[in-house]
């Protein structure tokens, strides 16, 4: 989809594109700055004009979203079992091809995932309002209640820390979006409440290639714990899956704006598909593209790094890298001088030797993905031993354990000392933000709000 670039607010036309402007807009929501808010809404009207031009699935009636939404689920669980069938006859994984490929998955839905359940950042204004008991409650779920084991952007954080894959100069605009759209509905939940409750059903309900992904990603050996925590969480008879519809339901008035707000509520479940989806990132993937793509990245950095006692196919490696578009052909240059011996074990090729290891010439040049693009193209068609699955392991701490001398934390409970509890939930609030959940003293915050709402109720 094309999409005209200026999220200000201001008229725009195709000539005006800004290449930058959904990732721009993303840091300026999540680092609060002076204007966010009037940002965040500008850009919500804006996408939801987009997401008018797109179709919708769901029902005429909410009357019949129940039904609507077993009808998925059920169909997401025969297409899970038909791969689940052909997986077993031996058949092919159909979404990674490696684990570069897995890694640059996790990469480019991050945006997204490091600000999980941010649209619903709002309900925690209405937690005296049992209308909204369904959508807070998820929202606290996605927030771990507190437990750092449980908070669905810490554990997407130590997955890319882990796999050492959480830069982010390799995404496209493009993948800001969602994230940019989660940010603004915390900020505007108030003035769109129709388009969270729409955004949210449409999100919290279980995709088949969760369960896919999930699937080949523990196979690679990488810890499928996020996802598989969703399939669990987000299912369509307890989970957040139903609580979305429920709440719908509850919330829906019966007078006769009912249809206008049912149309809006459509309307925010559209915004679902702006951006690029999980599917669409995992077949936008070619080795041989990032492999250069990244090579082309680093080579500002590392033109003038090199010395120049050896030289590849004539030419040094400071000539090579000293402008750009000459990757391909440098690397086509190793492989015919036998420093890259593709479809075999990396460890042959000399190049992979530099890269690889303590004492490399090179070591702590590549990131952990980078190394991984590298170490899968080399290998090519050769198979290598089998990945051992992942296997999950909770961490062992409990949440009360938690960096008990942090300073923010210490800060906050000392504001909190004798303030009744009414005003303690006002002074926790903000430290349930998308930014700050996940801190120390947002962990704090969250298992406080938690206990002082169930006992102010
Ligand atoms: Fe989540
Ligand atoms: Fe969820």
């Amino acid at each position: 989809m094309s999409v005209f670039k200026t999220l200000s607010g201001t008229p725009t036309s195709p000539g005006q594109c800004d290449d930058d402007a959904y990732r721009e807009l993303y840091t300026a929501l999540y680092n609060d700055a002076p204007d966010a808010h009037a940002r965040a809404e500008a850009f919500l009207r804006q996408q939801l004009a987009l997401a008018a031009g797109l179709p919708c699935d769901l029902p005429e009636a909410p009357e019949q979203l129940t039904a609507w939404a077993e009808q998925r689920c059920a169909d997401v669980a025969s297409e899970y079992a038909a791969y689940l069938a052909k997986r077993k006859q031996g058949g092919e994984r159909e979404y990674f091809q490696n684990k570069a490929h897995a890694l640059y998955f996790l990469q480019r839905v991050a945006p997204t995932k490091v600000v999980d359940g941010a649209w619903l950042e709002g309900m925690l204004n209405h937690w005296q309002d049992l209308r909204f008991d369904g959508l807070l409650t998820t929202y606290l779920e996605e927030l771990g209640k507190g437990d750092p084991r449980q908070n669905h952007v810490l554990i997407y954080r130590k997955l890319l820390a882990e796999h050492d894959c959480d830069d982010q100069q390799g995404l496209d605009d493009e993948h800001f979006v969602q994230g940019a759209i989660q940010l603004a509905f915390a900020r505007c939940s108030a003035e769109f409440l129709p388009e969270v409750i729409g955004y949210n059903l449409g999100y919290e309900q279980l995709p088949l290639h969760l369960l896919i992904s999930a699937y080949e990603l523990r196979e690679l050996g990488i810890d499928p714990y996020y996802f598989t925590l969703h399939v669990t969480i987000d299912n369509v008879s307890s989970g957040h899956g139903r609580k979305a519809v429920e709440a719908l339901l509850d919330l829906l008035p019966l007078d006769e704006g009912r249809a206008a707000f049912f149309q809006r509520v459509a309307l925010g479940y559209r915004l679902n598909e702006l951006g690029v989806g999980s599917t669409a990132v995992i077949k936008g993937f070619d080795l041989q593209r990032e492999v250069v793509a990244m090579l082309e990245r680093k080579r500002e950095f590392g033109q003038h790094m090199h010395s120049d006692y050896c030289k590849v196919d004539g030419q040094t490696v400071s000539q090579w890298l000293s402008s750009p578009g000459k990757i391909a052909q440098f690397l086509g240059a190793m492989e015919r001088m036998g420093w890259i011996k593709r479809h075999g074990p990396p460890q042959d090729s000399r190049f992979w030797q530099l890269i690889e290891g303590g004492t490399a010439a090179m070591f702590g040049v590549f990131d952990g993905y980078e190394k991984q693009l590298i170490h899968d193209w080399i290998a090519g068609d050769w198979q290598g031993p089998r990945q051992r699955p992942a296997v999950h392991r909770d961490q062992p701490h409990q949440a009360d354990e938690v960096a008990p001398t942090d300073p923010e934390l210490k800060s906050l409970q000392d504001n909190l000392l004798g303030q009744p509890p009414a005003r303690a939930l006002e002074l926790l609030m903000p430290w349930l933000s998308a930014q700050r959940h996940h801190r120390p003293a947002g962990l704090f915050a969250t298992r406080r709000f938690v206990e002082l709402r169930t006992r102010l109720r």
